[in-house]
């Protein structure tokens, strides 16, 4: 029998490298937006992770004949309100890459001591099929915003997401490290154990 596709519905590269990761052992076929050719653009205009992510899923799933997930994540900073929350991927401007969102987040949270730099990444998943959504999944991370950048791993904040348990930044772990405590990576085991469940049944 075919295997089952996925469709990871992102075009951030950084999001599928550690998505697919995880959920390599699979039988499943997973591919995603840049594979398919698909450059339609959904607009993020949702003001919750949980409405993106819908909105997302939904959009994408019309070039699935398979699975969909969708996943809106973004990084939350106490002290700034909460933003760049929904905002995180244009927190600089629409065009603005990794580095430019960095440095607007160190630049209003400039004297501001470590203790008080308190942030969170939060992750929502959906997994659609044939129009429906067949199961949705969040998780977070706890952590602080640190002075400077440092590290070379990971996509987006890493550099300057500080997680004290370890002592790190999100950027100085390895990709097997920050999947195993990340909020994506939290949301990925549970949606590795639906999806274990779910493919037994079919
Ligand atoms: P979206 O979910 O595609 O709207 O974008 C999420 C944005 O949040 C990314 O572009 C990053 O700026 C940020 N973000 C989400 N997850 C992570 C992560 O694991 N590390 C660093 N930044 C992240």
């Amino acid at each position: 029998m075919a295997q089952l596709t996925l469709l990871l519905a992102s075009h951030n590269q950084g999001k599928i490298r550690e998505i697919k990761k995880y959920l390599a052992s699979l039988p499943l076929k997973i591919t995603s937006l840049l594979e398919e050719g698909i450059k339609e653009k959904f607009q993020e205009v949702g003001t919750s992770f949980a409405a993106n992510a819908r909105g997302k899923a939904f959009f994408y799933a019309r070039f699935s004949s398979g699975l969909t997930l969708a996943e809106d994540s973004g990084l939350e900073i106490e002290n700034l309100g909460g933003a760049p929350g929904v905002h995180s991927a244009r927190f600089a401007g629409e065009e603005a890459n990794d580095e430019a969102n960095i440095e607007k987040v160190l630049t209003l949270l400039e004297g501001v001591p470590l203790a008080q730099r308190k942030a969170r990444f939060v992750c929502w998943m959906v997994l659609v099929k044939d129009r429906q959504i067949i199961t949705e999944i969040s998780a977070e991370v706890a952590g602080y915003i640190f002075e400077e950048k440092r590290g070379t791993h990971g996509f987006g904040y890493d550099p300057i997401f500080f997680y004290p348990p370890l002592k790190k930044t999100f950027a100085e772990l390895t990709p097997e490290e920050k999947n195993s405590l990340s909020h994506r990576g939290k949301a990925l085991f549970q949606l590795k154990e639906f999806l274990k469940q779910y493919l037994e049944k079919i």
